[in-house]
C-alpha cells in the first residue's frame, strides 16, 4: 500500500483542489484576460480519469477534495463526477466541496446537496449590479443571487469569497459583511494574487487585508475563531454580528508553513504550489493505466513542493498561468 503524501518539509497533503475545466462563463478582470485561450477538449482529463485520479489520491491519504474551475458547473456531465466522488464521503473522504461563481447554482444546488456536498464557496465581489457586471465583464448579478438563495434553500452552507480590490469594491466590504451575517453565511476576503497577465495592473487594486481588518475593528470586535476548514483562511468571530469573517492573506500574512494542499489542473497537470511552476504531468500515466507511474510522479511532486509562494505586488506575475487554470 503506498504511503501518505508528505513533502520534504514534513507537510502532509490531505486537501486536493481539482479543477474540472479551465472554462468559465464570466471573465473577472483580476482573474482572466479578456481573450483567454481555452484548452482543446482532448487535452482535458475525462470525468472517468478524474474519478480514477481521485481514487489514487484518496488511497494516499487525501481527505478533502474541492472541485474548482474555471467554473466547475459549466463542465458537461459535471454532476456525474460529483455523484461518483460523493459516494466516497464518509468512506475515504471527510468532505467534498465546491468553489463556484454561482451562475448555475439555481439549476444545480439541490443535486449538489443530494450528492453529499454540504458546503460551497461562492465568489461574489460586488452586490451592485453595474459594478458586478464591470468586474466580471458582463455577469448578471441577479442570476448569482438567485443561485445563492437556491443553495441556502437546498441546505448548503455557503461561504462568500470576495477579492478585496482597492478603488473597486473596498467601499462594499462592510456592507458585504453585514449582508452575509444576515444571510447566515461566512465571508472570506482575499488579497489579489499576481497570477497570469491581465489587462489591468493588479498593483493599482491591491488592498492589504491588515489595513481592512484595522478599519473593520473600528466598528466591530473581531475575535480569533476556533473555526478550521483546512483551507488558507484565518477566521474571526464578528461579535456584534454573530457572524464569521475569514481573511486570506498570501501577501501580508503568509500561511504556507501549514500548507496541506496540491492542485490539479483539468489537463492532469499537478502543481505543488499556487505560486510556482513546479509540477508533474499525470495525464499520460493515467491514460496508459500506469498506477505505479502515477504514484511515482506524485512522489516526485511532493519531493519538490516549494516551501512557499513568491508572490510580490509590483513587477511581473509570479507565474504565467491564470487562477482559472487551477481554480486557485
Ligand atoms: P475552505 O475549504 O472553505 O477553507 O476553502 P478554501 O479557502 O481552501 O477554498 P476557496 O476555493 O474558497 O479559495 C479561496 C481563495 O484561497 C482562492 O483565492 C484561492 O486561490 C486561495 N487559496 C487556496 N489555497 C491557497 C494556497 O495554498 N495558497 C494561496 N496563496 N492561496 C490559496
Ligand atoms: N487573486 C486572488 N483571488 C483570485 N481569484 C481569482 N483570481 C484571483 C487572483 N488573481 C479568486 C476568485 C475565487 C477564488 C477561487 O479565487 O474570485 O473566489
Ligand atoms: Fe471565472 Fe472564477 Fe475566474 Fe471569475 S474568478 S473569471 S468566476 S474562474
Amino acid at each position: 500500500r503506498p504511503d501518505g503524501l508528505v513533502d520534504s518539509f514534513g507537510r502532509r497533503i490531505t486537501y486536493v483542489r481539482l479543477s474540472v475545466t479551465d472554462r468559465c462563463d464570466l471573465r473577472c478582470r483580476y482573474c482572466m484576460s479578456e481573450h483567454m485561450q481555452f484548452l482543446p477538449k482532448r487535452d482535458i482529463l475525462t470525468l472517468e480519469e478524474m474519478v480514477e485520479l481521485s481514487e489514487i489520491l484518496i488511497a494516499r491519504g487525501v481527505r478533502k477534495i474541492r472541485l474548482t474551475g474555471g467554473e466547475p458547473l459549466v463542465r458537461k456531465g459535471m454532476m456525474e463526477l460529483v455523484r461518483s466522488l460523493g459516494q466516497r464521503i464518509g468512506s475515504g473522504l471527510d468532505e467534498l466541496v465546491l468553489t463556484t461563481n454561482g451562475t448555475r447554482l439555481e439549476r444545480f444546488a439541490t443535486e449538489l446537496h443530494d450528492a453529499g456536498i454540504r458546503r460551497i464557496n461562492v465568489s461574489l465581489d460586488s452586490r451592485r449590479p453595474e459594478r458586478f457586471g464591470h468586474i466580471t465583464r458582463g455577469g448578471d448579478l441577479s442570476q448569482v443571487l438567485r443561485g445563492i438563495d437556491a443553495a441556502l434553500t437546498a441546505g448548503l452552507a455557503v461561504k462568500i469569497n470576495m477579492v478585496a480590490l482597492a478603488g473597486i469594491n473596498e467601499d462594499e466590504i462592510e456592507g458585504m459583511l453585514r449582508w452575509c451575517a444576515a444571510m447566515a453565511m461566512d465571508l472570506t476576503l482575499i488579497e489579489t494574487m499576481p497570477l497570469g497577465q491581465v489587462e489591468e495592473d493588479r498593483t493599482d487594486h491591491y488592498l492589504p487585508l491588515d489595513a481592512v481588518k484595522h478599519r473593520l475593528e473600528e466598528r466591530f470586535t473581531l475575535v480569533p475563531s476556533t473555526k478550521r476548514t483546512g483551507g488558507p483562511a484565518r477566521y474571526f468571530d464578528v461579535v456584534e454580528l454573530r457572524s464569521r469573517l475569514g481573511l486570506i492573506t498570501p501577501l501580508t500574512n503568509n500561511f504556507c508553513e501549514g500548507c496541506n494542499r496540491i492542485r490539479i489542473a483539468a489537463t492532469g497537470t499537478v502543481y505543488g504550489c499556487l505560486g510556482h511552476d513546479q509540477k508533474v504531468e499525470l495525464r499520460d500515466a493515467l491514460r496508459s493505466g500506469g498506477r505505479e507511474e502515477v504514484d511515482r510522479l506524485l512522489d516526485r511532486l511532493l519531493a519538490g513542493k516549494p516551501r512557499r509562494h513568491d508572490f510580490q505586488i509590483g513587477g511581473a506575475p509570479a507565474v504565467a498561468r491564470h487562477m482559472s487554470v487551477t481554480g486557485g
